[in-house]
């Protein structure tokens, strides 16, 4: 962050905390002059911040924008993820800036955030809508864990979202496993983790997390099978401020994997699985296999009761739920 920019998330800080505050005063507690002040104001006002300005009286925060701006987003975080924080209003993909970010050896809390992807990726080889108004980030962490180790933490990382989500919102997220975020039955969300590492070293996991925020409505392609959190909670939602809950959830739950592992969190993912216990087609490397979901192991792999009585344990693959002896039409997301 520039210190021009640090400034101004300061200023932002300083007007959400009070009233009015005069030029002075505010030139005082950062340490700026009057005039370099009324400049902040004014570059602040063009970012879409309403701020109100009296003669006497000094400068008032009316309103913040809808944006994901260091200066709209940084009053809400309160730990260490998010710090530092990169934003960008269009970007190819989130998790393309963070892995340079890591290889030029940025720490583990990096966050990437943009307002627009126009090469958004998904698991699979799949592309990801993500237009302006959703909420779409990468999150570098550096466990110091074994590669195989890393397997879990895509859940892990499903169970905080859906906490969160939970806590800031009160909808009650349904997880597929592994790792789509579902609301109303159909997927408001995904986490794409991708792992950086030698044979025995994890150099760090960028996890690019991608929610539908603000989206009202969606392409042909995608209509029936996908949702936004504004569908379902019935209005528009603080992106800013989703975020900061997020990352605080996301932050504790990666903090007790790290050192207990994903044992704590295989009970809550699976009562969020509301496939378990049904007949499923799970699309995996192999082809693809049809049985009953039985569950999801603590090393985080599917069980597959296949007919004939043989429980496969599959690592990875696309779980879509048979309704009826047919495989449900378009479940597939893209
Ligand atoms: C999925 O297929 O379910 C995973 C989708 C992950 C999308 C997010 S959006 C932020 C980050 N950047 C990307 O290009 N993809 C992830």
């Amino acid at each position: 962050m520039d210190s021009a920019g640090s400034v101004r998330e300061r200023l932002v800080q300083l007007l959400k905390d009070r009233g009015f505050v005069s030029g002075t005063e505010i030139g005082l507690r950062l340490g700026i002059s009057r005039s370099a002040v009324w400049k902040h104001v004014r570059a602040l006002r063009e970012e879409g911040f309403a701020i109100l300005g009296s003669p006497r009286r000094g400068y008032r925060l009316a309103d913040v924008p809808d944006t994901l701006s260091p200066p709209v987003v940084l009053p809400f975080l309160s730990g260490g993820f998010g710090k530092p924080y990169r934003y960008y209003p269009v970007t190819s993909s989130t998790n393309d800036r963070a892995k340079e970010l890591a290889q030029s050896g940025a720490p583990e809390g990096t966050v990437v955030v943009a307002e627009q992807q126009t090469g958004g990726r998904g698991r699979r080889g799949r592309s990801w809508h993500s237009p302006p108004g959703g909420l779409w980030f990468s999150l570098l962490l550096r466990p110091d864990v074994a590669p195989a180790e890393t397997q879990t933490l895509p859940l892990l990382l499903s169970v905080a979202v859906a906490r969160g989500i939970e806590e800031y919102l009160g909808l009650h997220p349904d997880l597929k496993w592994p790792n789509d975020i579902l609301l109303g039955g159909r997927k408001a969300g995904g986490i794409l983790a991708e792992i950086g590492a030698e044979t025995e070293r994890v150099h760090h996991v960028v996890a690019g997390i991608g929610l539908n925020v603000n989206i009202a409505s969606f392409p042909p392609e995608l209509e029936t099978t996908a949702t936004s959190l504004q569908i379902q909670w019935g209005g528009k939602i603080s992106r800013a401020r989703l975020l900061g809950v997020l990352l605080a959830v996301i932050e504790e739950d990666y903090r007790r994997w790290c050192r207990t592992g994903f044992a704590p969190f295989h009970a809550a993912y699976q009562k969020r699985c509301s496939f378990l216990g049904k007949e499923v087609a799970v699309v995996a490397a192999g082809g693809v296999l049809t049985g009953l979901a039985a569950g999801v192991d603590a090393a985080g792999r599917l069980l597959l009761s296949v007919p004939g009585g043989e429980v496969k344990r599959l690592s990875g693959g696309e779980v879509t739920v048979r309704e009826e002896g047919a495989v449900a039409a378009g479940s597939g997301y893209r």
